[in-house]
């Protein structure tokens, strides 16, 4: 018996017991004819003490850090207890121990704080993963997957395997492709997601679909991207936009009960995308605050809704106004006495090329009801009493303005209010706010090849009033440069997605699923019947055959997981993670292949390394 209990599990209670306990060394401390060696499993950590009695054997057989240690001995009360840990009230007076493994030197401190940056650690991502916040982490997301399976196999959902190898046919991003030696000069694609095949699973009748899957999808990673990671990923037959959120919803909320014991019990707040855009800048705002953008200029036809209020700014001999497209102003409360180092850091901030704004207007609303701005020269204190009324501040906010291009500017103001969020500490890292975001525009337009693609995937319907506009137009863009005046601009898709404090974490669709509408998308996308047939004839087809209404959803499970663990990369949250250029350092992948293995696959490489 290599162990009769794990290093987590001794307590005061089990005092004079015989145990056996196996793990490895973290640390080795000596005081005089004394030794204390902690020991490490996945459980915990307990404390050895070893006597005198035993030194001739520590001599004969030293141990070093990570050693794999098993060692017998009687549970004690400590003299000097540790509450930190929970079994820092004993410790294991140790009889006799037996070294089952020996460790070389490990790389970095196998400890909550180590001393191995980044990269050594995840060349080493073995030792990195016996780390207890490594290990909270990957706890974290068995939890996550559990709860999301007990959720599902409630409500009658069914765990159906997809196919990884498939067939290549990109739209969103790039595919990996996986040649194939038995059908040589041909390639297998892994999969971006399931789609089409929970899609398929829906015609064969099966009406609630799901799986916990990886996706693969070549694209540029970033903090909260992994070129593969994993989908929850879910389909029901037969249902409407209101079933699929309420559904959804309710699964986000019990994860938050069976993970973080948290009752959301308030409702989920919905938002049309229009709203998202004009009042935060962006499709996935953060509502944990407010700091709501204004939107003193923009172009009439982005927004044709909204009230046109140019004229507070216009016309006074500000040229950077006059001339801008849109002009954003936000509030940040409590920051009228910002100084004059503040506001020209951020000035900074909003010109690095990330944001690429060309300045930062100013208007202080003094607590004693004055005004005070970086525009002075061209706006009277009456006139910027009257922006500030526009835009809601209150004595001793500090109001700022971006101007610019519409896209640009929006986006600018977008991260300059989660800037100032997190700076001013309203982005609070345990608390959670859900947020359905509805309505999207159906298309995007591509300006480099003048087209429509589809904003979420070519398989979304349209919301049922805006199908007749989507059949009844002809989807040719004659004038790229005024595409938002053409029908399919407005067009809006029965989609959403769901947003946890300001990170898209699901997104998902109503589906298109007579055969007439699907062909009417592809071709829409630019798509002729040849090629819709050639990438798409299986699931045309299948159309054919007795269709269900029906849609779905996809949450990132590694995006929420990393949410729920206050984290913002989603590569503390997998076991073996790729780096930013997509290289698993530790295996060394991806890699060359022999020279065999090209010629089985009948490929001729022509790439200078
Ligand atoms: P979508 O492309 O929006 O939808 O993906 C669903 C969710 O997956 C997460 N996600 C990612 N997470 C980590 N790394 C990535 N590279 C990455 N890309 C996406 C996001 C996203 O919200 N088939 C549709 C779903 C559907 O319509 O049912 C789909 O894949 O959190």
């Amino acid at each position: 018996m290599f162990r009769s209990h794990t290093c987590g599990e001794l307590r005061i209670q089990d005092v004079n017991k015989s145990v056996t306990l196996s793990g490895w060394v973290q640390t080795v401390r000596k005081f005089g004819s004394i030794t204390f060696i902690d020991l490490r499993d996945r459980y915990g950590i307990t404390q050895l003490l070893f006597s005198e009695t035993l030194n001739e054997k520590l001599e004969a057989n030293p141990l070093g850090r990570e050693f794999v240690l098993q060692a017998n001995g009687v549970v004690h009360e400590r003299s000097n207890k540790n509450h930190n840990i929970p079994t820092g009230e004993i410790e294991i007076f140790v009889t006799d121990f037996n070294i089952l493994n020996k460790s070389i030197t490990p790389p970095f401190t196998i400890q909550d704080d180590t001393d191995g940056g980044d990269d050594l650690r995840m060349k080493y991502r073995f030792l990195d993963l016996r780390r207890q916040p490594v290990k909270n982490n990957l706890e974290l997301r068995y939890a996550v997957g559990r709860s999301t399976r007990n959720y599902l196999h409630e409500h009658n959902f069914m765990d159906i395997e997809t196919p990884f190898l498939i067939k290549s046919t990109p739209e969103g991003a790039r595919d990996f492709v996986v040649p194939s030696r038995m059908n040589p000069g041909q390639f297998y694609a892994l999969p971006q997601s399931p789609q089409t095949f929970k899609q398929l699973l829906m015609v064969s009748g099966y009406d609630r679909y799901y799986q916990i899957v990886k996706c693969f999808r070549d694209e540029d990673l970033r903090a909260d991207r992994q070129p593969e990671f994993t989908q929850i990923d879910c389909e029901m037959a037969f249902v409407e936009q209101e079933d699929i959120l309420n559904m959804f919803e309710n699964l986000i909320k019990r994860i938050f009960k069976d993970v973080k014991n948290i009752d959301y019990n308030d409702a989920v707040e919905r938002m049309t995308w229009e709203h998202a855009m004009w009042t935060y800048g962006n499709d996935k705002p953060d509502i944990r605050f407010d700091m709501n953008l204004c939107n003193l200029k923009f172009p009439a036809h982005t927004f044709p809704s909204q009230k046109d209020i140019s004229s507070l700014i216009n016309g006074n001999d500000f040229k950077v106004f006059d001339e801008a497209e849109t002009v954003i102003a936000i509030a940040a409360p409590g920051c009228s006495e910002y100084t004059r180092k503040q506001t020209d850091e951020l000035t900074e901030w909003v010109k690095r090329p990330q944001i690429g704004m060309k300045g930062l207007v100013y208007i202080k609303c003094n607590i004693d009801g004055t005004f005070k701005s970086s525009i002075d020269k061209f706006y009277s204190e009456e006139k910027l009493k009257n922006i500030a009324n526009a835009v809601n501040a209150k004595a001793g906010d500090l109001i700022f303005i971006l101007a610019g291009a519409e896209e640009r500017t929006r986006k600018a103001a977008s991260e300059l209010r989660l800037y100032l969020g997190q700076q001013l500490g309203l982005r609070k890292p345990d608390e959670f706010k859900l947020l359905w975001v509805l309505d999207f525009p159906l298309f995007e337009y591509a300006e480099e090849e003048n087209r429509w693609v589809a904003r979420h995937h070519p398989f979304t319907s349209p919301k049922p009033s805006d199908i007749h506009t989507m059949i009844n137009n002809n989807p040719v863009i004659e004038n790229p440069t005024e595409y938002l005046k053409h029908p399919y601009a407005n067009i809006k898709a029965n989609a959403y997605d769901m947003v946890l404090n300001g990170n898209e974490i699901g997104g998902g669709s109503i589906r298109i699923y007579q055969k007439e509408l699907q062909q009417k998308m592809f071709a829409a996308l630019g798509m002729d019947e040849e090629e819709q047939h050639h990438k798409f004839g299986f699931l045309l087809g299948a159309f054919e055959y007795g269709a269900p209404p029906h849609g779905g959803i996809a949450f990132g499970f590694d995006r929420l997981c990393s949410i729920l663990g206050g984290s913002e990369s989603i590569r503390d949250f997998i076991a073996f993670p790729k780096n930013n250029s997509g290289r698993d350092v530790m295996i060394d992948a991806p890699s060359s292949i022999d020279k065999k293995q090209f010629e089985e696959l009948q490929i001729k490489l022509d790439i200078k390394a």
